[in-house]
């Protein structure tokens, strides 16, 4: 037995105090992956066991415990890049029940610290432990002034712009009676169904996944553009309130009424409880609905109802003493991994994939989980012949938790990742700074150009129904389909051909014919759906647009592309200059454009397409200015104060030309005086000029 086995009252005190030590730099280690850069590399019980050690040690040897234990601090401090918010109040974390004894021994220890008869009643609220990230809003006046992440408790991040974005929140509090100064505290998550699509949206696009919705959430949140953080599905559950001017509630649940009426949605459902027996069946009940909820949920919480009873309950170290997480056991089972397999995207990204011995996980058959890259294969150290731990993460996307190494086989090798691609059989290379290895075959490489058709043909690019990836393989199989020009080809080939559709399993005259029409009604494409639908990696909808509505005409952008190769030229200002295309995507267009291969195809396709010009939609705003009152002040240096208020009202804005309780936002440029004065008196959100342009270039027609 070494020390990390011992029970912590059988340590000698040198061996808990080393012991201390190791735990509490491998717990903020964790904290750090987890809180900072939304990684975790060990799931939440393998996290709480940790921390429970060091609980356990440190009440064994009190004298020992360090001033850097982890029992002292929560989470990790901010990441630069945000302005940092002091909490009026800490926020603060929770202890957590695993067993039915454990939530027994909190409500008999709630009653013996107030003191309770047998008889008095003691209601207690239950509600869904929702798995994302807390978020503080302060509203003065009735109105959002600032959003903060939690950060280490004590400090977070000012993320107002991002929160703005997120229709959940109420920008206002309707209502008479709202305390001048309220703080509302809730839980940012994504839903399953909405973090699935937005992860196939990115793949297909040939971008990073999110591991699951938490990470997804808590990526969008910190992203330093709103823009982006607008194209993100989030959503918002208040459960709780920070500081208030003055008193909302007698209760949670009278307060959890009042959140609803200013419109905030809650987690539901909830339920007061009156003792243990109560608390244990609402969990078991809300375990049997967890599949079905639309959001990932890693426990329920217990509150003691009654203010009252909470301020005097008051908090042990960093969590309240009345309340605590009762935590679901993560859905795991162990399985044989077979083999590494890789999958080939449309972007030419290979992503390993572990084919494993079927296996029950939670009720669901898994036999496939995601290893996501090479990287983590390596960190994992995970091998063909392994016999894994695989754990249904968030209930929907399985993963390779860990290998048990006592049960490798002899013979077994470290993970080699393919040096060629396994389709086409084409240089796979990982270049410098990425996480992903690509094969660089392109179109000749089948994984890459049936995805690219596919893509081509999807909703959003060229819409052509009934040609799906069946059919799209069977031409491809024949020749006839090799790239999107040849679609419009194929009604006459298909005359000549000794297989003709209508005579294929499953296929009539009339369902041939249906396809057939179905494409030529494609016939002709406004430029921006051309430019998404060739599948240029990194160029998705809304950067196919912006470029369209640039350089307007096909051959204005196909001449503008390839002059933009001289990156000293003024083609390359040009687009590097638009906004929201960096260098990175203008890089990307170009890598397509260096390609003979990439232009023939687009020549071809040119040739039976009418590309049309852009034209600009008619403005149906989802721009976080829509219905905003705004106020200039100071001189802006980037755009003249004429073409921001154009600007501002193209994306639904009203402008005003002084400040009242009826300004939403006051952009102060430099040298604002008296308005912005009167802005902060009047406690309305002061936009610096770069806040300004983010907002304002982030704001997309729909
Ligand atoms: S009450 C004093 N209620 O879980 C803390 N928290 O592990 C008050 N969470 O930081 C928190 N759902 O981010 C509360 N219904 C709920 C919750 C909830 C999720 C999060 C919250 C908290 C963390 C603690």
């Amino acid at each position: 037995m070494t020390a990390s086995d011992t029970p912590a009252d059988q340590l000698t005190a040198l061996e808990a105090a080393a012991e201390l030590a190791r735990l509490s730099a491998l717990i903020a280690h964790h904290d750090r992956q987890y809180h900072q850069w939304d990684r975790p590399e060990i799931d939440d019980a393998a996290y709480d066991a940790l921390v429970r050690r060091n609980q356990a040690i440190e009440a064994a040897f009190p004298e020992l415990r360090r001033p850097d234990s982890p029992s002292l601090r929560l989470g990790a401090a901010p990441l630069a890049g945000f302005r940092k918010v002091a909490h009026a109040l800490p926020m603060l974390s929770l202890a957590n029940a695993f067993t039915p004894e454990d939530v027994t021994d909190f409500v008999t220890r709630l009653r013996r610290f107030l003191n309770m008869g047998e008889d008095e009643p003691l209601a207690l609220m239950a509600e869904p432990k929702i798995d994302g990230l807390s978020c503080s809003l302060r509203y003065h006046g009735g109105r959002l002034v600032q959003a903060a992440t939690r950060g280490d408790g004590t400090e977070g991040e000012d993320v107002t712009r991002n929160i703005l974005t997120i229709d959940d929140i109420p920008k206002e509090l309707p209502g008479a009676g709202v305390p001048e100064i309220v703080e509302v505290r809730g839980e940012v998550y994504m839903n399953r169904a909405e973090f699935l699509a937005m992860n196939q949206r990115r793949a297909a696009q040939g971008g990073e996944t999110f591991a699951n919705p938490r990470n997804a959430a808590a990526g969008a949140l910190r992203q330093l553009n709103p823009a982006i953080t607008a194209t993100r599905p989030l959503h918002f559950f208040g459960y709780a309130l920070g500081e208030v001017s003055a008193p909302v509630a007698p209760s949670h649940h009278e307060m959890r009424v009042r959140l609803a009426r200013w419109g905030f949605p809650l987690n539901e459902p909830a339920r007061l409880c009156a003792d243990a027996g109560a608390l244990l069946a609402y969990y078991h009940e809300i375990e049997a609905l967890r599949p079905e909820l639309p959001y990932d949920i890693d426990g329920v919480v217990y509150k003691v109802d009654r203010h009252d009873l909470r301020e005097r309950l008051g908090f042990v170290s960093r969590a309240p003493r009345w309340a605590i997480a009762h935590k679901f056991p993560a859905e795991q089972a162990r399985t044989r991994l077979k083999a590494i397999l890789v999958q080939v995207g449309r972007t030419g990204a290979l992503t390993p994939v572990a084919d494993l011995e079927p296996v029950n996980v939670g009720g669901v058959m898994v036999s496939r989980a995601t290893l996501h890259n090479e990287d983590e294969i390596a960190r994992k150290d995970i091998r063909a012949g392994d016999t894994v731990l695989v754990q249904r993460a968030g209930d929907v996307i399985p993963q390779v938790v860990r290998v048990l190494p006592e049960l490798r086989p002899a013979d077994s090798a470290p993970y080699q990742a393919p040096a060629q691609c396994p389709e086409c059989g084409s240089l796979a290379v990982r270049e410098d700074g990425e996480v992903v290895r690509r094969c660089t075959g392109g179109l000749i490489c089948p994984a890459q150009a049936m995805e690219r058709l596919r893509h081509f043909v999807s909703r959003d690019a060229f819409d052509i129904e009934g040609l799906g990836e069946k059919i799209i393989a069977a031409f491809w199989a024949d020749d006839l389909i090799r790239r999107p020009g040849d679609m419009f080809r194929l009604a006459v080939r298909d005359r000549e051909s000794l297989t003709p559709l209508r005579k294929r399993p499953g296929w009539g005259d009339k369902s041939a014919q249906n396809l057939f029409e179905a494409i030529e009604a494609r016939r002709q494409m406004p430029l921006d759906r051309v430019i998404y639908a060739l599948g240029i990696r990194q160029i998705g909808q809304a950067t196919a647009r912006l470029l369209a509505r640039n350089y307007l005409t096909y051959d204005a952008w196909r001449g503008a592309m390839q002059a933009a190769a001289d990156r000293e030229g003024p083609a390359w200002q040009e687009l590097t200059n638009i906004d929201q295309i960096g260098p990175a995507v203008a890089a990307d267009l170009l890598a397509f454009f260096a390609e003979p291969h990439n232009l023939e195809v687009l020549d071809d396709l040119a040739r039976e397409v009418r590309i049309t010009a852009f034209e600009p939609p008619v403005a149906v705003v989802t721009s976080p200015l829509a219905g905003k009152t705004l106020v200039f002040t100071g001189t802006l240096s980037a755009m003249s104060r004429s073409e921001a208020k154009a600007r501002a009202e193209s994306l639904g804005a009203k402008v005003a030309g002084s400040v009242s309780t009826k300004t939403h936002f006051v952009v102060a440029g430099a040298d604002s005086g008296s308005k912005a004065a009167k802005a902060r008196e009047l406690g309305v959100t002061i936009l610096s000029e770069a806040d300004w342009l983010a907002l304002a270039g982030g704001g997309e027609p729909a």
